[in-house]
């Protein structure tokens, strides 16, 4: 059992699964609505712990009633929360979801007001207790100086590029291990992640997620490997990404070699999408 801690955030997740995506000021009726705890690097987390690590949060939690949510399953799944930002400000960030019964895709509207966790929290965590440190790509001023904190700590770190940041180009030199998604990868102009992956060199292992094609890894020596993705029908993908970057966590913390690590990571992600919910 590893120590993993993720800097990133929770959110309420209401998530309402339609027969098919709706068309713009259509009214529908939902087949069934759930509110669930989301957000990338706490679902991360609730995976990890299921493949038997130890795992720890550092995001922000207001003091409001809908937190309980989060405490609640966090607990669950005995994440430690001892690093969490609690203020008295500020409302839980919320995500809309249309989950469509017909694809299984999942289009998320998200509202977000509240603070961000920073760097001063995060330079009072005795970082000492982690095996591995997992960031979710956000509020890049404050990431760069804590990717720069445990690279001076020696602790090994992933950096997840979900969505476009102002800047976070300028840290991938950081962490040792980067994730990108495809939508991020799409938005730079790339239609196929090997194109993206050989577009430079950049020294650690790269990962990119992509859906149903599986996903890619480039090796620091410039190898790109390859895992497909079983087929599945889909059910529902979201999070699907969050469970790739747990299997990749997962695997090396494992110390698998990368094509394992990479398999690892595909395998679940799949698995995922062929059910709702995270338990895997
Ligand atoms: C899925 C997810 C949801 C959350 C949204 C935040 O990857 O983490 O649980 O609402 O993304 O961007």
């Amino acid at each position: 059992m590893s120590s993993i801690l993720a800097v990133g955030i929770a959110t309420l997740d209401i998530v309402n699964t339609l027969e098919a995506y709706p068309q713009e000021d259509e009214e529908v009726r939902a087949l069934s609505q759930s509110r669930v705890r989301g957000g990338n690097a706490t679902n991360s987390l609730v995976v990890l712990s299921q493949l038997g690590q130890d795992c720890s949060w550092a995001g922000v939690l207001p003091r409001e009633p809908d937190a309980q949510i989060i405490v609640d399953d966090l607990d669950g799944y005995h994440v430690d929360l001892a690093a969490v930002q609690r203020p008295r400000s500020g409302k839980l960030p919320t995500s809309y979801i249309f989950l469509s019964a017909e694809t299984g895709s999942r289009t998320i509207v998200h509202y977000r007001d509240l603070m961000e966790y920073g760097f001063s929290a995060f330079d009072e965590l005795d970082l000492a207790n982690f095996e591995w440190i997992h960031f979710e790509g956000r509020n890049v001023p404050e990431l760069g100086k804590m990717l720069k904190k445990t690279r001076q700590v020696g602790i090994p770190c992933s950096l997840e590029v979900e969505k476009p940041r102002k800047g976070i180009e300028a840290l991938f030199d950081l962490p040792d291990v980067l994730l990108f998604s495809r939508a991020w990868v799409r938005q730079r102009g790339f239609d196929l992640a090997e194109d993206f992956l050989e577009s430079r060199s950049w020294n650690r292992p790269v990962f990119v997620a992509w859906g149903e094609a599986g996903a890619w890894c480039r090796e620091p020596d410039g190898a790109v490997l390859h895992a497909p993705a079983p087929a599945v029908d889909v059910v529902d993908s979201l999070g699907a990404g969050d469970v790739f970057n747990a299997g990749v966590i997962d695997g090396f913390v494992r110390k698998l070699p990368l094509q394992d690590v990479l398999n690892h990571a595909v395998r679940l992600a799949t698995g995922k999408c062929a059910r709702k919910g995270l338990l895997i």
